[in-house]
């Protein structure tokens, strides 16, 4: 790690990976829908045991001893071993995209995350014991084992949404660095009771599916999945929930979703879509008329679960932008105080690590504007594969380059303002338009004062603050 001194804070270089056409976000956004709907599974899945050792052991259903000897506890042990191994893989793979981002969370939340991982190594023993000794013990010692299983699991939820909801709105804790003010947030209780009932939908469907395939008759089945559908009802109170959240999330975050980005619009269309018709299949279907599900149906119906898992997710992750931690640091790792500190030193300047391929560009200029994407751009851009700055700005003229990119909090607000000087952001429209031309082997590097000058211009008029701060004034004459 590399740090240049002198700045309000001391900027760090970190070494980082290039996944070719795959954009760095997507990574951590693949894994994490991934992690997300496993984890989930898990600890529903944990409470759907409970209910049903509950109904074995008063009685109350003659067949939910033969769910128990099921496959699905089988299910729950590799969710969770799954969930810890991509959830390991996020570790890994968000070291490496953001590393100040990671740094912070660490370090404003360490004894948080240190009771996460204490109740996660509680939930693998407990979850392991059951699985390898319950058919042995007497009842009250298998709801025991199930019950510590299923709290444990869930308080690491528990932990962990007071961390990832710290990101999008931090609260009180951006002035008073509290670290309960900034764990018990504004949107760490809508958040928590969602992510709550999404867990017990995902095991109920997944039940359905298990109860389907097992050696009953049709009654049992019935019987058996009618059980499995009041883990259903509590997705009644997800509108009223998901309302709460909204509200909860800060009034730009908002607008992305309401229109302003509508990739956001369209996938929370489709999440909210998807889980209304899971909601009025449980209600109209099994609750009301107590159809029975077939296996066919109930691996759709979790197959709409886990799109619905990726819509939330994306969206989730998407409205936080232009940060990674809101009002702290920016998504591409720069912090708001740092900025303007960098408009006059440049960006890169300090930045010790070497291209890969530097032989392929054709001179220097363009060089530099491939470090400067790399710093400040990369996290949610690549050049010419997913967001490619080719693809968006490929058409435009050179001068159309320089203004966006110089305003570029204002060409979008979802993106920060631009961190550098007007020789990087002249490098970078170079870049763009080398790369639009084919990458030709010579490429003359364009060195205009006046065009310098203006960029100059162009960097002061755009300013230094976010694009959802600054608002339009009637223009002086
Ligand atoms: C926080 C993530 C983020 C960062 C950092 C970011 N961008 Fe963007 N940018 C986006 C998104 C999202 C879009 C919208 C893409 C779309 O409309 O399809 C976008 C759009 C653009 C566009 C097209 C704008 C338009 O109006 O059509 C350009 C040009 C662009 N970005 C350049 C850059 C440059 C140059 C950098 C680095 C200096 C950068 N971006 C940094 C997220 C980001």
């Amino acid at each position: 790690m590399a740090i240049r001194k002198g700045f309000p804070m001391e900027i760090p270089y970190y070494p980082i990976n290039d996944f070719g056409p795959i954009m760095k976000g997507m990574v951590i956004g693949g894994m994490g829908i991934f992690h997300v709907f496993v984890a989930q599974f898990a600890i529903g899945g944990g409470m759907l045991l409970c209910y049903f050792q509950w109904l074995a052991q008063t009685g109350r259903s003659p067949h939910a001893q033969q769910f128990l000897d099921s496959y699905f506890k089988l299910l729950v042990l590799v969710s969770f071993v799954i969930g810890a191994l991509t959830g390991v893989g996020m570790w890994f793979s968000a070291i490496q995209i953001s590393p100040r981002t990671i740094g912070l969370m660490v370090g404003s939340f360490h004894w948080i995350w240190a009771a996460e991982w204490t109740f996660f190594c509680l939930e693998v023993v407990a979850g392991y014991a059951f699985y390898r000794y319950g058919a042995g013990l007497k009842d009250g010692r298998r709801m025991a084992l199930l019950a510590l299983y299923t709290l444990a699991a869930w308080f690491s939820l528990f932990w962990i949404n007071g961390i990832i909801s710290w990101q999008l709105t931090p609260g009180g804790w951006v002035k008073s660095k509290s670290v309960w003010a900034g764990f018990f947030n504004p949107s760490f209780f809508p958040s928590l009771i969602f992510r709550t009932i999404v867990s017990m939908t995902i095991a109920a469907l997944i039940a359905c599916v298990v109860i389907n395939t097992m050696a009953l008759d049709r009654r049992a089945r019935s019987e058996l999945i009618h059980r499995s559908a009041h883990f259903l009802a509590p997705m009644a109170l997800m509108p009223a929930l998901g309302l709460w959240y909204f509200l909860s999330i800060p009034a730009d975050s908002r607008s992305w979703i309401l229109g302003g980005s509508v990739a956001m619009t369209l996938f929370l269309g489709l999440a909210v879509g998807a889980s209304l018709l899971i909601g009025l299949y449980a209600l109209v279907g099994l609750l009301i008329q107590r159809l029975t599900i077939n296996g066919a149906t109930a691996t759709l119906l979790c197959a709409l679960a886990f799109g619905a898992t990726a819509g939330g997710e994306f969206v989730r992750e998407g409205v936080r932008k232009p940060y990674t931690i809101r009002e702290i640091l920016y998504a591409n790792s720069i912090a708001p105080a740092e900025l303007a500190a960098l408009r006059r030193s440049g960006s890169v300047a300090g930045d010790p690590y070497p291209l890969r391929d530097e032989e392929g560009y054709p001179n220097d200029q363009v060089r530099l504007g491939a470090k400067v994407f790399r710093f400040q751009c990369s996290v949610c851009h690549t050049l010419s594969g997913a967001n490619g700055l080719v693809h968006l700005a490929g058409s435009w003229t050179p001068d159309q380059r320089r203004m966006n990119i110089a305003k570029l909090q204002r060409t979008k607000p979802f993106m920060p303002p631009f961190a550098g000087n007007a020789v990087e952001v002249e490098a970078l429209a170079q870049l763009i338009g080398w790369m639009d031309a084919g990458q030709p082997p010579s490429w003359p590097a364009a060195e205009d004062r006046e065009i310098l000058l203006t960029i100059a211009r162009w960097l002061e008029e755009a300013g230094t603050a976010p694009g959802s701060a600054v608002r339009s004034e009637p223009e002086k004459r």
